[in-house]
Order: C-alpha cells, then structure tokens, then sequence
C-alpha cells in the first residue's frame, strides 16, 4: 500500500530479505523433525544482494529465482503509479511518479482523485520552458537534484521527467512543459536535468518518445516525417539522455508514428533506442498509451502504465495487456519466455541502478530552503525581458510613490490541480505577494483583476483603469492559466492571442499610464499586436513556481538583471509558424506529415525569411554587452573538439549582468539541403560593469554533421562552415569560417 511510510517500507524490504535467507538457512532443518543443535548456519545472502558483483550478475541471479507470474508482475503497473512487489526475493512495491517540476501530489492507488495525505507537499519549480529559458545548464542540474532528492524524501523510485519533446508548434497545450523548438538546447538541458536526478538513486523517465508535439489527437495520431528530421530534429535529446546522460527510463509517446504506436513501436524502440543507441534501461508505455498485447510485448515496451480497464479497483489491473494476456500468450507457446525476462531484465537493471536493494539509499530531502533558493534562482534566470523603451524597467522604487498592479495573474495560484505537471505545494509567492513584499512598505500598492476567468465585467476594466490614471506605474499581470484550451494537457490552444479581453484591457490601461509595464505568466509563445508598440516594456515571466512573485518583483525593481533568452520563436501571427503555414497541423483524417521537415522554429523563419515578432534565443538586459576578437582555435577530432570558438564578451553597462552568449553554424554548399543556421553551443557567462572574459565554446565533429539517411550515418562533410556568434539568432555579432579538412561518417 502506498500508505506505507518511506521508513516503514524500507524496513519491510529489509524485513523480506532476513525472512528469505533465514527460509533458505532453516529450511532443511525443520524438515529432519529431529532435536537439532542449533547453529548459526553460515548460508551465504543470494548473490543479487551482494553490492561488489556486477550488475548484470544480480541481475541475472534474480531473474532465475522469479517465477513466471512473479515476472509478470514487474511489467504491468499494480495500482496508478506503481507495480508490484514481490516480499519473497525482497523487491519493494515500485513507486512512479511525475514529473516534470516537481513530485506530484499522491493520487488514491486505484483513482486519480487526490489520496488526501499530508505528507505530499512538495517544491513547485518554474516550468521546464522557464528552466530551457535560463540558458543555464548548471541551473538545469540543479533542477533534476532537487527533483531526485524530492522523489526519493517521497519515496519514489522512478520520476517521470524531463520533458524533452520539441515544441513544434507554439500553440501546443503542454509546451510550457517542453524545454523549447531547438533540439541542442533541449539536448543540453535534459541531459543535465536528467544526471540531477539520478545522482539521488532515482531513475529519470526522458519523455514522449518521440513525437509528442501537439496535444489534440493525441492518443491516435499517426504522425512522420522524414528520416532525416526524425534523427535531427526529435531524437538528439533521447539519444543523449541515452548515451550521454545514462537515463534508465524511457516513456513511449501516445502517438502513432508511422502506423505505429509508439509506446511499442519496432523501429523506435527496438531498432533505434535500444538496438542502435543500446538502451539498456527500461521503456514504459504513458499513462492509456498500450492497445494491444502481442504488440505491445514484442514492440520492445517493458513496462505498461495506466491501461483504462472499467472498474477502478486492483482486480482490473490484471486486465492489462501485459497481465493475464502476456501470461497466457506465453504459456500457450505464443510469445517466447525470452520476450519476458527481456523486460524484466530491465527492471532489475534499473532497480540495481538506483540501489533498491542496497542496504543503504540516498534518503532525499523535501521542501527544504535550498530547494526554494534554487527554484527562485531558477524563476530569477528564466524571465525574458522582451522590450524595455527608454529603461522603462527597472522601477526605481526612490521616485515612485504608487503602483498600480492589475491582472487575474498578479494573484493567481498555478501549481496545482492539473493533470502530470501539477505540484501540491506548500505556498506560493503570487506576483502581487512579491511586489508587496519587496516594495510596500515604500510604495503604495493597489491591485484590481482587470479582467476575469469567468468572463466579462466591464466594471472590472473600469476600476484596473481608474487604479492605472492614480498611479505612477501600472504593471499588468497578464497571459494564461492552466484552462482547458490554454496551457493544459489534452488539447491544443487555438490561437496565441490573450483571453478574457486581456489585449483591450491593456490597450485601455496604457492609453492612461505611459509606464504601463506588462508581465507574462504562460507558456510561449503569445500574441502582442494589438499593444505591444503602445508599452515600453515587456517581461516574459512563465509559471514560475513557488518563488516566482520573489523573482518577478525582483527582476521589476532591479535587484536581479534579467538574463533569460527566448527558446521558442514567437511568431507575429500563427500563420508564420512552419506547421500552420504548411497547414499540417492538426493532421488530417488521423495522420499527421511533419512537412516542414528540418525547418522548425527559427529554421523555417530564416529560410522563409520571415520576420518573428521575437527571434528564438532573443532576450534584454539592464545592461549591454560587447563581443569582439573572435578566434577559432583548431583542436583534435578524436573524443574531443575539431574547434574551439574562442571570442571576448564585455559587460559595457552599469550594471553586473549574464549574457547567454550563442552559437551557430551554417555550412557553406552541402551536398544535402541544410537550414542556413543551427545553434550548436552556448554559454551563460556573468559579468560586473566592464568586465571583460574570453568565452570558449568548443565543436565537436557531430557539431558539423547533418543525417544521411542513404548512409544511415551522421556525416560530416570537409567543407567551409560559417560560426556565428551573437545575442539571438537573429543578432549575429560575430563570425569566421571554419575549414573542416576532412569528411567523415559516424554511424
Ligand atoms: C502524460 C504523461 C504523464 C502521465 C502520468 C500522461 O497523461 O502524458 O506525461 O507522466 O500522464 O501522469
């Protein structure tokens, strides 16, 4: 039973494991039924205890012990969120759970609804598409830390995160939970996110593998695209969760991709993931994600979660496809025994990774200060200063007497309630909170809704008026909420413009307060025609967790330089978009052609040439930076960079500030088709007034690669390639020409 404390249930293990060498140690005396002498009998522990053998080993010892129906067991969940223990051998009830920004409160073992316990609180980080907009891959580390020491203060063996699937279309229910469009920043970031975690003896669970990029249709869409988008543009952040970051879970997505779905999709899993890239780790369906059995078993999925099966109570789990089912199919001849132990194999490594059955576990820790220290540095680098006319920002709080802060958003609460993403927290530091606490006992705060979720007031606007035309500054809390049709799991938004009549309430604020500063709490990307050239300033502020209002009061009043860097493209209308332009989204009569190919993002908007209302990687400062004296420095192309892009930044402001400083690459003539830039490197460097610091960003020869497919190989071509260096994409500072002497083809 979930029930069971963290403590209680490690002693139960502990108690399962004495209880099995003491059945072995006893056993034969009890059978003689004769006066014995008792002697302490010196059985050795079964080999899968014994931490200094391999893993493979215990693995391999504890996979022959099991019976059929005990191995059964491990590939099917036993309640939502866990599967089954089997006390005999000592292996603990296994516990899942999300993910992505931070433990999810428990639901009841055969329900969604809340189980109701007290012990579930945990810390609410930003967003991922705030941690992707730090730019920060140390930040990025720290994140998954806290995620894993969380999982394991709450007892969690397997976390249900990161979120690594490409935001394709900026209207996607969950991209606040993507990273962002670009597949080396969410390669970066999830393979940091995801060594975090695990370095608490906690498995990460990199998800959907691969193609989660769209809400609507979801759970029947069969997508595709081309081989070559595929491998450059969707499964870099897997492949390196997989052989960079060691991850030891992998969730299939609820689409279909090429006719298949791909919890247990052939080519996905078994030929790519764990043939080519030799996953070792255990692949697990999402929640409804399996349909059928023999599929399913021999797919390559290993574990199946969240079947549907009618009645809500534990009989219907043995209803799963990978239950009764499986164990008929095999019983009767109609799945090798080997497709089984293949899967549980799995497990086992995964249990031995994380040190289930080790006498000592990393114990976690929950809601402490550090975790708030590092989700309000997280909410304090993300925030993206979008437009700042005549340093409308930041407020100096000795020549202002009034703020006049106006929005639902200012006050609302965004952790919890809704589907995977959701955190019962303890508290959370509203935007209005924040300012407050910073400024109010200098300044004079008023706050009016301006606008409303349950629909129009027009009074509502009146009174956010009247509060504007008394004060200095107006600061509108504006943007979206976890609705459905906004940012929400299930469906897609359906435009990117603001709801509730949010653009006239802006318009009517700004017509009476020239500093009318507006605040965007949502995902990316948003709409801002119908005001954005009648403020002067703009922050793009995310859900930012349970420190957020701290971070967002500090970052308007300028205790905190604003640093974060846009990861999605905000197009000025969503026709810009490649899948919209192309009209390939939703899909059509169930199948959806990613016909963009390789041009997501940014990619399409400079091969079309249009212009973003903001570029990706695009975000403002306090202060300025310089960039200067550029060098490529040749290095080896073994195991190392083939160059290292060497250049000066300067802070020439006067203010400390960080600046993400970016890289690309363009090839000169290809003998394939290539977007004309890719980011391949960055760094976020910190910086006082006039410093200066010489930044390198290594290349390694993957860095010059694009996909074969007729070499089924990644092929660096000997040629002229352009680095460019600079502030956004579309704020190119630097460049040189790079020469790659020679071509070469990494399979
Ligand atoms: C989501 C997953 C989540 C799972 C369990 C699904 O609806 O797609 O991301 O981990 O539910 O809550």
């Amino acid at each position: 039973m979930k029930f069971i404390t963290g403590s209680l249930r490690r002693l139960s293990c502990v108690l399962g494991l004495l209880l099995l060498g003491l059945g072995t140690a006893f056993g034969t005396l009890r059978a003689q039924n004769q006066p014995v002498k008792i002697e302490p009998v010196q059985e050795p522990p079964p080999l899968y205890l014994d931490t200094n053998q391999p893993v493979e080993k215990r693995v391999e010892d504890l996979l022959g012990r099991m019976t059929l129906e005990e191995k059964i067991a491990q590939v099917h969940a036993d309640s939502k969120f866990s599967t089954a223990a089997i006390p005999r051998l000592g292996i603990p009830r296994r516990w899942i759970d999300d993910g992505p920004h931070g433990v999810r409160e428990d639901v009841g073992p055969y329900s969604w609804d809340p189980a109701g316990r007290t012990d579930d609180y945990a810390t609410w980080m930003p967003a991922l598409s705030a941690l992707g907009s730090t730019w920060n891959v140390d930040l990025a580390t720290a994140y998954g830390n806290v995620l894993g020491q969380e999982s394991r203060a709450r007892d969690k063996d397997i976390i249900l995160a990161p979120i690594v699937d490409i935001a394709r279309t900026p209207i996607s229910g969950r991209i606040y939970e993507y990273f962002g469009e670009d597949p080396f920043l969410n390669t970066r970031m999830g393979v940091n996110y995801i060594e975090g975690v695990q370095s608490n003896d906690v498995a990460a669970c990199v998800k959907h593998f691969a193609g989660n990029n769209q809400e609507d249709g979801r759970g029947s869409i069969n997508m595709d695209m081309d081989e070559r988008t595929l491998r450059e543009i969707y499964l870099p952040p897997f492949e390196a969760a997989v052989k960079e970051a060691h991850v030891w879970a992998v969730m299939g997505a609820y689409t279909k991709f090429r006719g298949e779905y791909c919890a247990y999709n052939d080519y996905l899993i078994n030929k790519i993931l764990k043939g080519e890239w030799g996953f070792p780790g255990l692949v697990m369906s999402d929640w409804g994600g399996t349909h059928s059995t023999r599929e399913a078993a021999l797919g390559g999925l290993d574990v199946e979660m969240g079947t549907l099966v009618g009645s809500e109570d534990k009989s219907a789990y043995t209803n799963f496809f990978l239950a009764s089912a499986f164990l008929d199919a095999i019983r009767t001849n109609g799945i090798p025994v080997s497709v089984l132990d293949d899967k549980v194999r799995r497990s086992l490594r995964v249990m031995f990774a994380s040190h289930i059955f080790d006498p000592v576990r990393l114990p976690g820790a929950l809601n402490s200060p550090e975790h708030r220290t590092t989700a309000q540095r997280v909410a304090e680098e993300s925030m993206v200063l979008l437009k700042n006319n005549n340093n409308a920002l930041p407020l100096d709080v000795s020549k202002i007497k009034s703020v006049a802060v106006i929005g639902e958003n200012a006050v609302r609460h965004n952790a919890a309630g809704f589907f995977g993403a959701g955190v019962k927290t303890m508290y959370e530091v509203t935007p209005l909170d924040g300012i407050e606490q910073l400024v109010g006992g200098k300044v004079n705060v008023t706050y009016s809704a301006g606008y409303s979720k349950e629909g129009g007031d027009s009074n509502l606007v009146k009174r956010a008026v009247t509060a504007a035309r008394q004060a200095d500054v107006a600061i509108i809390v504006a943007g979206l909420n976890h609705s459905r049709y906004l940012d929400d799991e299930g469906r897609d938004r359906t435009n990117l413009s603001l709801p509730y009549g949010q653009n006239e309430l802006i318009q009517r604020v700004a017509r009476i307060n020239r500093r009318t500063i507006v605040v965007l709490v949502s995902g990316p990307a948003i709409e801002m025609d119908p005001w954005l050239d009648r403020v002067p300033a703009v922050l793009q502020a995310h859900y930012s967790g349970m420190e957020g209002g701290h971070a967002l009061a500090r970052i308007l009043f300028g205790d905190v330089n604003p640093s974060g860097k846009l990861t999605v493209t905000y197009p000025k209308q969503l026709m810009d978009s490649p899948a919209h332009a192309l009209d390939t989204y939703p899909g059509t009569n169930g199948t959806l052609f990613y016909k963009e190919g390789l041009l997501v993002g940014y990619r399409w908007f400079d091969a079309k040439d249009i212009k973003p209302l903001f570029p990706f990687g695009f975000g403002l400062s306090y202060t300025t930076f310089e960039y200067s004296n550029l060098k490529l420095v040749p290095g080896h192309d073994t195991n190392g960079p083939v160059v290292t892009a060497e250049f000066d930044l300067a802070n020439t402001g006067p203010r400390a500030g960080a600046e993400v400083a970016e890289l690309y690459i363009h090839q000169e003539n290809p003998t394939l088709p290539r977007p004309l830039k890719e980011l391949k490197g960055f760094k976020k460097v910190l910086l006082n007034p006039g410093e200066k610091q010489t930044v390198s960003i290594p290349l390694d020869v993957r860095s010059f690669a694009f996909y074969d497919p007729a070499q089924a190989g990644w092929v660096s071509e000997a040629g002229n390639f352009k680095i460019l260096v600079g502030s956004s994409s579309r704020d190119i500072r630097l460049q040189d020409t790079f020469h790659l002497p020679q071509t070469s083809v990494e399979k």
